[in-house]
């Protein structure tokens, strides 16, 4: 790191850069400008923000790459792999969240939460596992469900099951190997369900929905022995941890993996996946079942 680059994951800084990041950046999508010194100083005019801190935003410094001039490989060859994930967490993969909705990732027009090489990962486990059931816990809108349908329906075989506490988000299911269904995941009465319907099946569990480390701690516990020998358990978002992501800061995906793993010796982190393409929101996260 360079005498002049923030320190991405120093706390005090977050909240103020970020929140001038989105703005800047809200501002450049709407108008459709690039990021340009001249707009810069218009954005800090208008928005009575001091230029310095848009100049030192460790979020900024991604997305400016991006929309300098008006495309330049070498200019994006000089981020960082931090700088990169960044970016793709606030513009591409929650770009609906942070005012960068026309940036959004989708699979067939639904909005999906993901990063593309996780579902190029996700496409290659179905095909080696052949899962009966893939069950989806946290299913917002429904973008990852018709995903994983539309793999099951190129393998030929299996069902996705999307579980979410509100379903209010959701697109209507449009594959016939997909179903929702309403709830907590960790409710006991819907473990039970769940818990049925693959008893003595080949099952790939993929929790994506509240990310707190208790409440991730209590899916891998619930549901990891409904997956079979030779499957998956994939604790998504572990990246949270690690870059400070909100809403959690330090205790999440990552820290519940760890701590199943160490009360658990029938799953190992299978790190062919976690990492064979480096960009991976799942480090560690792709809990193989080895007995
Ligand atoms: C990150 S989104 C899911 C994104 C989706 N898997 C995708 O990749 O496109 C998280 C979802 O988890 C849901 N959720 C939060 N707590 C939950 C719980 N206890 N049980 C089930 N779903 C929950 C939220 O309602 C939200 O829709």
């Amino acid at each position: 790191m360079t005498q002049n680059q923030a320190d991405p994951l120093d706390k005090s800084r977050l909240p103020l850069d970020k929140e001038i990041a989105l703005k800047y950046v809200t501002y450049l999508v709407e108008k459709r400008i690039d990021d340009l010194p001249q707009t810069r100083r218009d954005f800090c005019d208008a928005a009575g923000f001091h230029p310095k801190l848009l100049y030192n935003n460790p979020h900024i410094a991604s997305i400016a790459k991006l929309f300098q001039d008006q495309s330049s490989i070498e200019r994006l060859g000089d981020m960082t792999l931090r700088e990169y994930l960044m970016y793709h967490y606030y513009y591409i993969h929650q770009g609906y969240r942070y005012g960068a909705p026309r940036l959004q990732q989708r699979w067939l027009g639904h909005d999906i939460i993901k990063t593309p090489m996780d579902c190029w990962v996700y496409q290659e486990i179905m095909w080696e596992t052949r899962p009966d059931f893939v069950i989806e816990l946290g299913v917002m809108f429904g973008g990852a469900t018709h995903f994983y349908a539309s793999i099951l329906d190129l393998i030929g075989h299996g069902e996705v099951i999307g579980i979410d506490v509100s379903l209010a988000k959701a697109k209507p299911p449009q594959s016939a190997r997909m179903r929702y269904l309403e709830g907590s995941s960790t409710d006991p009465a819907m473990v039970e369900k769940i818990g049925g319907i693959t008893a003595g099946k080949r099952v790939l569990v993929i929790a994506d929905s509240d990310h707190e480390k208790n409440h991730v701690l209590a899916e891998i516990r619930a549901y990891a022995p409904m997956v079979h020998v030779g499957g998956y358990f994939v604790v998504e978002d572990a990246l949270n941890d690690v870059m400070g992501y909100h809403p959690v800061p330090n205790e999440g995906p990552k820290a519940a993996a760890e701590a199943f793993l160490a009360e658990n010796d029938a799953f190992v982190a299978d790190r062919r996946w976690g990492e064979r393409y480096i960009m991976t929101l799942n480090p560690n996260g792709f809990l193989l079942r080895v007995k």
